[in-house]
């Protein structure tokens, strides 16, 4: 399958990797990936014959002056119309705007390409509007990665619910703010758990989209849409974060539950409520064991009651996994995950 990247950031270079350490796996899968052009903000890499991943890791690194198949000011969308390819991969930074990724997964969806992303930044804007052009255009849009990086929830409910109805979500979903919460709970106040989150990586130094839950509720947008009531904004998402959960603390010590950021989606009666905020959790509630940086979602169905998935995540290597899975699933033509 012929892969065009766009963004080679963290996730990208990441994915690059994923791809050169599993060749072998890939092959056996029947799912050979050839990168043709990788892009960045300022042009392209490409080669029709698959580039060469190694060289492409060396020099987005080093400089591209000494790469010949670099060529500047090659804009992903120029790439994305001109070259030919199976699969789309978007990975450029998540913006309010949702640009560029909303252009460039247009662009490619217009073109009859496959797309998979970690971006979530197009969803929270154009959702239904990209999900319709996937749909027109007969081709596939995968997001697993837009939430809660590696722990299956997509490609979990498409695969094994298809004939039950989702009833009510609850999950953590924000990594950084669940570090936060958990280092409080061992006697940091705020500002402190704050600082060694910022210190030990959990905390972006412009973290305030995580610590006010805005990018918890993003999650809920995308998971609602999919799975509740397409045209769910974030404008009816009530969104309050973890600044002030400092009583909440001491409030769980005293009633042995813990602090959870929460986030929540039901529908009754057609009407769709969306939440997240920090609450009390019962020692006897699975979402008590996502400590640190996990995250985790409990889902209740008709007919399956209840499923509990979490996931440990240790970095954008699991990341760039969910990547990749969306990648082999397009491979194989449907197949489950
Ligand atoms: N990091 C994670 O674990 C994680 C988890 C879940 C989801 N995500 C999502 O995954 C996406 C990628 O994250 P990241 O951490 O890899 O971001 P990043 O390190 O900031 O990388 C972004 C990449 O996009 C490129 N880019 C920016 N504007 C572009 C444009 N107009 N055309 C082409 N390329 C452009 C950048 O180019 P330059 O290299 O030239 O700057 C860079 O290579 C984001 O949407 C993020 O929210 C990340």
């Amino acid at each position: 399958m012929k892969i065009q990247l766009i963004g080679s950031g963290n996730v990208g270079r990441s994915l690059i990797m994923l791809i050169k350490e599993k060749e072998n796996t890939l092959k056996s899968l029947k799912t050979p990936l050839q990168i043709v052009s990788v892009s960045d903000s300022k042009g392209t890499a490409k080669n029709d014959k698959g580039l060469d991943l190694e060289q492409v890791l060396k020099h987005k690194t080093a400089g591209w002056k000494r790469f010949s198949q670099y060529v500047k000011g090659y804009t992903a969308l120029k790439a994305i119309r001109n070259l030919e390819s199976d699969v789309v991969v978007e990975l450029t930074p998540s913006t309010p705007s949702g640009q560029p990724g909303l252009s460039h997964i247009k662009a490619a969806l217009m073109q009859k390409k496959n797309v998979v992303t970690a971006n979530k930044g197009p969803f929270i804007v154009a959702y239904e509007e990209l999900v319709s052009l996937a749909e027109r255009n007969h081709v596939r849009l995968l997001y697993e990665a837009t939430v809660a990086a590696h722990l299956p929830v997509f490609c979990m409910v498409e695969s094994c619910f298809k004939a039950d109805h989702l009833m009510h979500l609850e999950g953590i979903l924000n990594a950084t703010t669940n570090f936060i919460i958990g280092e409080m709970e061992k006697g940091r106040d705020f500002q402190t758990a704050l600082n060694y989150a910022i210190r030990e990586g959990w905390a972006e130094p412009n973290y305030s989209d995580d610590i006010d839950g805005i990018d918890a509720a993003r999650k809920v947008v995308i998971l609602a849409n999919s799975f509740f009531k397409r045209g769910a904004k974030i404008e009816n998402v009530k969104i309050e974060g973890i600044r002030k959960i400092g009583p909440m603390i001491t409030e769980a010590k005293q009633s042995h539950k813990k602090v959870k950021l929460v986030c929540n989606i039901s529908k009754k009666a057609n009407k769709l409520k969306m939440s997240v905020a920090p609450r009390l959790v019962s020692s006897d509630d699975p979402l008590t064991t996502v400590n640190g940086g996990d995250m985790g979602l409990k889902l209740t169905f008709e007919t399956s009651q209840q499923i509990f998935v979490s996931a440990q995540f240790t970095g954008v290597k699991q990341t760039a996994y969910a990547v990749l899975n969306d990648i082999i699933k397009i491979g194989s033509l449907n197949q489950a995950c």
